[in-house]
């Protein structure tokens, strides 16, 4: 590792406990961290303690961890005191995508944690090189960007700004394999990473192809979810054409790039939604029409969801091939 931290008992801080900060807690308690969960909003404090146990008692459930919540609960200090940041080797900001939030909770942060400390974002989109222009020391700055459920999910991007000291996030990327992660170093800034340009990429055609009626919101959802939905746990697009065949995907880009939506404006299909109020399963009111009891159910079996997949991931690392040499030749 190129950073001298203790990695066993590295104390981390998370700030913003929403969706995001308590399942980022649960994962960094689950991989056997101190953590001090800061509340930068009096609200967090009335769910971020049942979020959090809920998280650690469906992964005993789940047979993720043998030891019961109680046990991981003793790691963690739930509070409104920024002071007691003051012993993190690494802080997690988790607040909401606004960039002046984001510097009023560094500003509150950097008064209390020592210099070596490492400052991230979970931003999904704002770039890196102009969160850490917020900061004192922009050097320490990385982005780190987990997806949800983050206590289960292998995925994290590690992200530079133009200031950082890549080193340092060479050892942020070290040390997010012990809390489960596959993670992608991203050494150079880029607007969206990597994973948001994919998925946005995928979003406006999505759009594209609903707004002038080739196909219904089902429609897409279900070509997702049958075509690259079979595949993406094992294979990322370029694995995938080694699958099957590169020559094929060669001929077909040729005719087909140029017919791809490249419109820069906001659908206005997502337009009205949110200006009426929409927020999906959350309020019931999205792309797909709910019942109350539907929305919540879909929660529900999105959570079911997340824990089946993962069985299932975890039987197919990155290196799952390197696996099955090892073991053929005995060298495992
Ligand atoms: N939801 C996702 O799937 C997802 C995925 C990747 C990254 N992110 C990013 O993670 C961050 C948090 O997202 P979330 O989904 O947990 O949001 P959330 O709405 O659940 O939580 C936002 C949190 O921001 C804090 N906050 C709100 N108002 C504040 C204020 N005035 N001052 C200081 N703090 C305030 C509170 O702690 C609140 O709980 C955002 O930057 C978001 O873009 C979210």
């Amino acid at each position: 590792m190129s950073q001298s931290i203790n990695t066993n008992d590295l104390q981390a801080g998370v700030v913003g406990l929403g969706l995001m900060g308590c399942s980022i807690t649960a994962c960094l308690l689950l991989a056997g961290h101190p953590v001090v969960a800061v509340a930068p909003v009096p609200d967090d404090l009335k769910h971020a303690e049942d979020r959090i146990t809920e998280h650690l008692r469906k992964s005993r459930e789940e047979g993720l961890v043998k030891n019961p919540p109680e046990y991981y609960l003793s790691q963690v200090t739930i509070t409104e005191d920024y002071n007691q940041l003051k012993d993190c080797s690494l802080v997690i900001e988790c607040t909401i995508e606004n960039i002046s939030i984001k510097k009023s909770v560094y500003d509150k942060i950097e008064r209390v944690i020592s210099k070596d400390t490492l400052l991230t974002s979970n931003t999904s989109a704002i770039p890196i090189s102009i969160l850490q222009k917020q900061t004192l020391h922009p050097e320490r700055f990385f982005g780190l960007h987990w997806t949800e459920p983050s206590h289960t999910t292998r995925f994290l991007e590690v992200i530079c700004g133009d200031a950082s000291d890549v080193s340092k996030a060479e050892f942020l990327y070290e040390l997010s394999h012990q809390w489960g992660k596959e993670p992608i170093l991203v050494r150079k800034d880029i607007r969206g990473f990597i994973t948001n340009r994919l998925m946005y990429a995928m979003y406006r055609e999505a759009f594209y192809l609903v707004e002038n009626g080739y196909a219904t919101v089902e429609d897409v959802d279900r070509s997702c979810r049958n075509n690259a939905g079979y595949f993406m746990t094992l294979a990322g697009p370029f694995r995938w054409m080694d699958l099957t065949g590169v020559p094929a995907y060669h001929t077909v880009m040729k005719d087909l790039f140029p017919t791809l939506n490249n419109d820069t404006s906001v659908p206005k299909l997502i337009d009205d939604i949110v200006k009426n109020g929409g927020r999906g399963v959350a309020n019931a009111q999205g792309f797909h029409q709910y019942t109350e009891e539907e929305a919540k159910l879909w929660e529900e079996t999105f959570k079911e969801f997340t824990y089946e997949i993962r069985k299932l991931a975890l039987k197919y690392p990155a290196d799952v091939v390197k696996k099955k040499l090892d073991k053929k030749n005995n060298l495992v």
